[in-house]
């Protein structure tokens, strides 16, 4: 494909992570470039991103809503990705998290931050600001990027749009009044256009006017069709089902390989599977946690809030405890969760430690350390930390939703027997489930050769963005035709 693509996010690992997103924004447009595809990645140059860049410059500048406003232009720390940031100081030079406040409430002008962000993302789309490149393609993710196509909409000549959902459970919502302060096009308010039961949404933009649409695996595109994981938007994806299509992510292998990873005490492969427990025990030793190899480990990476499943494991904790197994849970989010987990791990200082905070080196050392990982997710569009798991050779327990359903492949006798059994998948979204399944994952542990034979299939299939990439590019193409 020789269109230029302009590939637009909030957030992109290493610069600025809250969650998969950034994995995403970071490593897939990295697969795209070695494809051959000429891609720009566009961020908000929040201050934490331009504390960490040695080297950018100021290639063209804008105004929108009173403000003045440069684009910057850098790489991707480690890659040569052309990545160009949005440089608003009043709106983006803030200390923290690019969504929250200090007391964890959303900024109060996010409608106007990401209006603006999304105004000078199709600046650069129509080539108004003067660079020497333009796309023909802007491939949106997520409500804070979804401006764009609507906007775009409203003129004849324009690249093609593609909008990816990561979570249809966030969606942009304000109030209508909000859409009007920001002076949109009269023509985009109504049911057809940016409405959503009289507020204002920010998701409805990609949805609506996306020349095609896609979410992060299979089973989630076939899944925000129904009621159940629809949030009143449904109807209107299956309107607009000729154009939606599901791609799986794919995970960056470099980042994520234990026989490379830097944060390991000890590297080690499909070949020296028993050195995994030596990152066991280094961890037990630093969490403070009886030092056994023996000992099956679970772990869990996660944002503490409810589409994660803290209310089923929550409940499922009293029982869970009773097994011969440590819980090792690092995350942050709700207030609730945080405490509840903080409350069981003081009343079972052996079985469970519970890490309040967000630490990537603590999440490699998770994955590499633990035998099973938890996963028990009420809804999951991909799901990251199951694929890094597989890789690890750590096992999943896992919901049989979105992403999950799409990568656990239950280790049921005929699964086991194909050698395509990797995790377990559980029954249904309930706390007996959840602890059935722990059940089944501890005999399999204690079965060696089993064990070892799960964690092969686990490790050996190819994650890395290739084929998704090209599933991408493909989509690319229809777009572009679309357009046309
Ligand atoms: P989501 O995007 O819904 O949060 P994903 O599984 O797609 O879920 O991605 C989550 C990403 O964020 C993973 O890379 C995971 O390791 C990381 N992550 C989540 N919480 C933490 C944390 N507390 N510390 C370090 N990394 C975290
Ligand atoms: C979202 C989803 C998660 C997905 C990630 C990256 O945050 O919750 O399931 O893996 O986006 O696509």
């Amino acid at each position: 494909m020789k269109q230029p693509v302009l590939f637009i996010s909030s957030e992109a690992y290493p610069l600025v992570k809250t969650g998969g997103l950034a994995d995403v924004a970071g490593s897939l447009p990295l697969a795209l470039k070695q494809a051959g595809i000429d891609i720009r990645l566009l961020l908000p140059a929040y201050q934490s991103v331009l504390e960490q860049l040695d080297d950018y410059q100021v290639v063209a500048s804008t105004r929108h809503y009173d403000h003045d406003i440069d684009i910057l232009q850098t790489t991707l720390p480690g890659h040569d990705l052309k990545t160009l940031l949005v440089h608003c100081p009043a709106l983006f030079g803030r200390p923290g998290n690019p969504y929250l406040d200090t007391n964890g409430q959303p900024w109060q002008d996010n409608a106007l931050r990401f209006a603006l962000f999304c105004q000078v993302a199709v600046d650069i789309a129509l080539n108004r600001v003067g660079l020497d490149w333009q796309p023909g393609l802007v491939h949106c993710n997520d409500w804070q990027t979804a401006l764009v196509p609507a906007l775009l909409d409203t003129f004849l000549q324009r690249p093609a749009t593609l909008f990816t959902i990561h979570n249809l459970a966030y969606q942009g919502l304000f109030d209508d009044r909000v859409f009007f302060e920001l002076g949109l096009p009269g023509g985009l308010w109504g049911m057809h256009g940016l409405e959503f039961h009289g507020l204002f949404s920010f998701i409805k933009g990609g949805l609506v006017f996306a020349d095609r649409l896609n979410t992060v695996s299979p089973t989630y595109a076939r899944e925000i069709q129904q009621a159940e994981f629809g949030y009143g938007l449904d109807g209107l994806l299956r309107h607009r089902a000729s154009r939606l299509s599901g791609i799986l992510n794919g995970i960056n292998t470099d980042e994520w390989n234990p026989a490379t990873d830097r944060y390991l005490a000890k590297k080690y492969d499909i070949d020296s599977l028993k050195d995994k427990s030596i990152n066991k025990k280094t961890l037990q030793k630093k969490l403070e946690l009886p030092v056994d190899r023996q000992i099956p480990m679970l772990g869990m990476i996660s944002r503490l809030v409810e589409q994660k499943g803290l209310p089923i494991l929550l409940e499922a904790m009293q029982k869970l405890l009773q097994f011969p197994l440590q819980l090792v849970v690092l995350g942050s989010g709700e207030k609730a969760f945080e405490d509840s987990l903080q409350e069981w791990a003081r009343r079972y200082p052996k079985n469970l430690k519970v890490i309040i905070g967000y630490d990537e080196c603590l999440s490699h050392q998770i994955e590499a350390s633990a035998d099973l990982y938890l996963m028990p997710s009420l809804f999951e569009p991909c799901g990251l930390n199951q694929l890094y798991s597989l890789r690890y050779g750590t096992l999943p327990i896992a919901s049989k939703v979105g992403g999950l359903a799409d990568s656990v492949v239950d280790a049921n006798q005929e699964n086991f027997e194909q050698h395509i059994a990797n995790g377990y998948q559980l029954p249904e979204n309930k706390p007996d489930a959840l602890l059935h399944s722990i059940q089944r994952a501890l005999d399999d542990f204690s079965d060696k050769p089993r064990w070892k034979q799960l964690q092969i299939n686990a490790m050996t299939p190819d994650r890395s963005w290739q084929a998704s990439a090209a599933k991408y590019i493909e989509l690319y193409r229809l777009a572009i035709a679309d357009n046309s």
